[in-house]
């Protein structure tokens, strides 16, 4: 007899391997589904990895919290770049992934049937981590041009809400949050007794005059306040599974024990390749910023031309645009036609909890500027051929 659980046989199952079926189905096919950039790790990490091995301690189990070097680096990377004073209320742990980091808070602080807030479209592995651990995802729309509405996440807290999520630069949207509506979230949380988790995993990716704002950095914020950060964007590091969370102190005991059941630590070759890519820092990140940029550029022109049935709302972080389709369609089924038909894969907005429409998401961080050319070509004459459209 097998049968999962309850509890995951409600979990969405993840719609990239479906994509990418598709693709593989369909030669020459571009995708501007995936949410990856395009270069990879500095020489300087690549060059630790090579390194490693020598002493004995390297096979053997690390600190479930990172390796101290490690730990040490970021501590000081998180005040210098985003004002987040770690020691002594917070801490720093090191996890396989910022996906990781996420679900192991939330197992941290919740109880099942424990409610979470997501501002929806949200990241799908958001919300399926919220299920896996048997709390409620609620989604709360966001306006028009995906910013958080304050007063339907305040409207939305109840007793049983230990968390409200953000995530800016954004994914799905491309969306950046200003600073003023991160306080007020931050500043709703502290006063309603819940937590405030804030994924900071496209940082560096700023496109626009909105900057980069770090909930944590705030005063009186890091007993409520969960920052949640990788190594896969920013330093083309996805494979390497390293990301990080500032947790506060009073959480660590909770976060211990999930993180020596499910990991034990994150592994050592990666963390030392992790380690040596902090160290060459931010520059690496923004040196690949004007080429995104640019591709941004071209990407929102291409899809804002006249006759095309599709609004794109402004987008200026992250590597992402969230278009809405003026069409009946069911996005995913919209998804299949532009692979088989156009040979051009996006990913559905019903992924992402997007509210009733039709909407895609566009992503521009894999390619090289030709392909994405060509990409966004298809992606409009598929849009154009569209039956229904309005
Ligand atoms: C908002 C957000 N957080 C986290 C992740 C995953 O990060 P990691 O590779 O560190 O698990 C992604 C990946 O797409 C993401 O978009």
């Amino acid at each position: 007899m097998s049968r999962e659980s309850r509890r995951l046989a409600s979990v969405q199952t993840p719609v990239i391997p479906v994509i990418s079926r598709w693709i593989a189905e369909t030669p020459g096919a571009i995708s501007l589904g995936q949410g990856v950039v395009s270069y990879g790790p500095p020489p300087e990490a690549l060059a630790a990895a090579r390194r490693f091995g020598a002493d004995p301690s390297d096979h053997r189990y690390g600190p479930v919290e990172g390796l101290p070097a490690l730990v040490e680096a970021l501590d000081l990377k998180l005040a210098r770049e985003n004002g987040i004073v770690v020691r002594p209320r917070s801490r720093v742990v090191v996890t396989a992934g910022s996906n990781l980091a996420f679900a192991t808070a939330l197992l941290a602080i919740t109880d099942p049937g424990d409610e979470v807030i997501l501002p929806a479209p949200y990241y799908f592995n958001h919300e399926m981590a919220v299920v896996i651990a048997g709390a409620r995802p609620v989604s709360v729309p966001t306006t028009q041009e995906y910013q958080l509405d304050l007063d339907a996440i305040a409207r939305a807290i109840t007793p049983r809400t230990r968390a409200v999520v953000t995530v800016s630069p954004n994914n799905p949207t491309g969306a950046v949050y200003p600073e003023a509506d991160l306080r007020a979230v931050n500043a709703l949380c502290r006063v309603r007794g819940i937590f405030h988790m804030h994924d900071e995993a496209y940082e560096y990716f700023i496109h626009g005059a909105t900057p980069h704002f770090s909930p944590g950095s705030i005063d009186d914020a890091s007993p409520h306040t969960i920052s949640l950060f990788s190594l896969s964007k920013a330093y083309g590091m996805a494979s390497w599974r390293i990301g990080y969370v500032v947790i506060p102190e009073s959480l660590w005991h909770a976060v211990n024990k999930v993180q020596d059941t499910l990991l034990i630590c994150a592994t050592a070759v990666a963390q030392e390749a992790a380690l040596a890519a902090v160290k060459v820092g931010a520059s690496y990140p923004r040196a690949h910023l004007p080429r995104l940029t640019r591709m941004r550029a071209s990407m929102v022109d291409a899809l804002r031309a006249p006759g095309l049935p599709c609004d794109v709302p402004e987008a200026t972080g992250a590597f992402y645009l969230f278009v809405r389709v003026h069409s009946e369609m069911d996005s995913l089924a919209l998804v299949e036609h532009l692979i088989r038909e156009h040979g051009v894969a996006v990913v559905p907005g019903s992924a992402f909890g997007a509210p009733a429409g039709c909407y895609l998401r566009v992503s521009y961080g894999a390619l090289d500027p030709d392909t994405a050319v060509e990409g966004i070509g298809r992606l409009t004459r598929g849009l154009r051929a569209l039956p229904g459209s309005q």
